[in-house]
């Protein structure tokens, strides 16, 4: 694609992930498989993410009162039933999450958009209430705000429009939304970078971008803490903002590491819990790019990462009885870094009283028995 430039690019001009392609295309393409560009877009028909989620399907609250999921005129809804008589239906618009574990749905009323009451949880195969939402009804009236989009789009833009004589609320540019997080999330905008290298196709030495070898580790764990440092802070400023480089202390009051008594969570605070590992204490050199590729997709590639631990760990002092384990070799995830249930998220499934559990890997490195 092209990059048309109605006037000189500046430090924020946005070039768009089409146009990096030209010259990552490496890059480019592997990240397409990447949790993170699939982490929301539009749903424009009856596909949800993949053909195996269950359509047609119902969750009922109660004995009068269900959700269904139906097709109707070429899109998806969710429908509610009181004894069998309709009282409410709602197009899927948005999906969030790439269905590594769970997706949840926006749909749009005006300019706001609300979240559907069912949500697709991967662990159980089927639908679920969503997580927060009351038992015994199914709501269609809670706002999803900015924030989301501010961590699960690249880019959207809000309004504050008057809402009765007191009150304001906030409207969403519905035209506005970048679904999926984009390479300038992470890099900066690159409009001067792209503008530069178009006019100096010789030039091989990268100008006008950050450079992440060149920051500190506090600025390169900032980076990806802006999403993954927990969602209990104060928000000083929009991180639509965040550039690599910044201090997310400009973005976030309390943000992790000022507040040592708070409870971290395993969903939504890796920084958090890595910066307490000794790992990440002693070695000094830790960051998140000494595990993950952030351009690909290793879910699941235990393999893969235990390389990265015992390029740190040559030697180990095990006990005999913890080398008689056969996977010790092969696999120091699963004891090291085991799944821990989420005390923030958690899902209802229709008929059960009890709740399911969300697991996540705790990102707090150490030894549990
Ligand atoms: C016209 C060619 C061109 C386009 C378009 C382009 N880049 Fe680059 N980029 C380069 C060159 C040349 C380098 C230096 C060599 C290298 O690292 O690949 C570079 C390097 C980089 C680096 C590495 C910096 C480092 O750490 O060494 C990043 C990050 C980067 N580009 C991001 C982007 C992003 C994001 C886009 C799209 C918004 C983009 N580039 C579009 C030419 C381009
Ligand atoms: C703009 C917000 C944002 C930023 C910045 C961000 N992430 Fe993420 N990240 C997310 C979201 C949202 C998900 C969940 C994606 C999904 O839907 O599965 C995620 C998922 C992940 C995952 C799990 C999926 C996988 O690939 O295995 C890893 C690992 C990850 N991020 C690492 C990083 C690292 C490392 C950085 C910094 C270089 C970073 N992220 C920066 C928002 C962000
Ligand atoms: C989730 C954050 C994140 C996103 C999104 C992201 N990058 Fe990166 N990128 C990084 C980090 C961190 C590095 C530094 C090297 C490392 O730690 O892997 C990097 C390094 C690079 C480099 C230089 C080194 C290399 O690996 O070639 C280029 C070029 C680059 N990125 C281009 C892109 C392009 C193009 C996109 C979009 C298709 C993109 N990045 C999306 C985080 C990200
Ligand atoms: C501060 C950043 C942040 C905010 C705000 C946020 N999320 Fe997330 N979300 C994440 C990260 C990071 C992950 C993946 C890793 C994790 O759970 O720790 C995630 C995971 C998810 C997943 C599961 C993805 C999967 O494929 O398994 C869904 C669904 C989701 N978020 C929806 C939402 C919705 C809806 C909102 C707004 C009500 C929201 N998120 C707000 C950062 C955020
Ligand atoms: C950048 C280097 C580095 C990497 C990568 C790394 N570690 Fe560490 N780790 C350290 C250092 C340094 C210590 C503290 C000294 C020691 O105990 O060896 C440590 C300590 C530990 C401890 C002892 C923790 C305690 O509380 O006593 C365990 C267990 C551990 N690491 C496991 C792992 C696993 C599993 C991985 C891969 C997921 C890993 N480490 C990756 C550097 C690293
Ligand atoms: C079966 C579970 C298990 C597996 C697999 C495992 N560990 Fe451990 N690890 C332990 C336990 C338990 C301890 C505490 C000492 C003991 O009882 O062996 C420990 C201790 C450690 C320590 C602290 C002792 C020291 O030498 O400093 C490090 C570092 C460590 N493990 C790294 C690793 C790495 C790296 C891997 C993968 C190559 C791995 N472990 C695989 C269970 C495991
Ligand atoms: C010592 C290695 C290591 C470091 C450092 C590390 N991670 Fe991870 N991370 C892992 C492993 C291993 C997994 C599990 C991968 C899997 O199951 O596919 C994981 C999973 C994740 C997930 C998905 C959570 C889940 O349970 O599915 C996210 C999000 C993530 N990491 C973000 C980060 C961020 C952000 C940083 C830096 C603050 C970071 N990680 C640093 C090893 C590491």
């Amino acid at each position: 694609m092209d990059f048309k430039k109605a006037a000189p690019a500046t430090d924020k001009t946005i070039a768009g992930a089409a146009t990096c392609r030209q010259c990552h295309q490496q890059v480019s393409d592997a990240y397409l498989q990447n949790p993170h560009q699939q982490t929301s877009h539009a749903v424009t028909d009856t596909k949800l993410m993949d053909n195996s989620l269950p359509h047609l399907s119902v969750y009922a609250f109660d004995e009068h009162f269900k959700v269904k999921v139906e097709q109707r005129n070429g899109f998806v809804y969710q429908v509610a039933y009181n004894d069998g008589i309709e009282t409410i239906a709602r197009r899927f618009d948005i999906s969030f999450g790439s269905g590594e574990k769970a997706v949840t749905y926006g749909t749009w009323q005006g300019d706001q958009l609300k979240q559907l009451p069912l949500s697709y949880f991967k662990q159980v195969k089927s639908w679920v209430n969503s997580p927060g939402f009351p038992q015994n009804t199914a709501h269609f009236s809670r706002t999803i705000d900015v924030r989301c989009m501010e961590c699960h789009s690249s880019f959207t833009d809000r309004k504050i429009v008057q809402d009765g004589p007191l009150k304001v609320k906030e409207e969403l540019v519905k035209g506005s939304v970048v679904y999926g997080i984009d390479c300038e999330r992470c890099h900066g905008p690159a409009g001067k970078h792209v503008e530069f290298h178009l006019e100096h196709p010789q030039a091989k030495v990268a100008k006008y971008i950050a450079l992440y070898q060149t920051l500190t580790r506090k600025q390169k764990t900032d980076a990806c803490a802006t999403c993954h440092g927990g969602n209990d802070m104060e928000i000083l400023k929009s991180i639509f903002a965040f550039k690599p480089g910044d201090d997310l202390h400009d973005y976030y009051s309390n943000a992790t590491g000022n507040n040592a008594k708070k409870v971290l969570d395993v969903h939504g605070n890796q920084s958090g819990m890595l910066a307490e590992s000794k790992c990440f204490i002693q070695s000094k050199t830790m960051d998140c790019s000494s595990c993950h590729r952030t351009h690909e997709n290793l879910k699941g590639n235990l393999t893969s990462y235990t390389q990265r631990c015992i390029s740190c760990h040559a030697t180990i002092k095990h006990s005999a009885l913890t080398l008689k384990n056969a996977v010790v070799k092969t696999n120091c995830i699963d004891c090291h870094m085991p799944e821990q249930v989420s005390g923030v998220i958690s899902f209802q499934q229709a008929g059960k009283t009890d709740i399911s559990a969300y697991k996540l890997r705790t990102h707090k490195i150490g030894i549990y028995h």
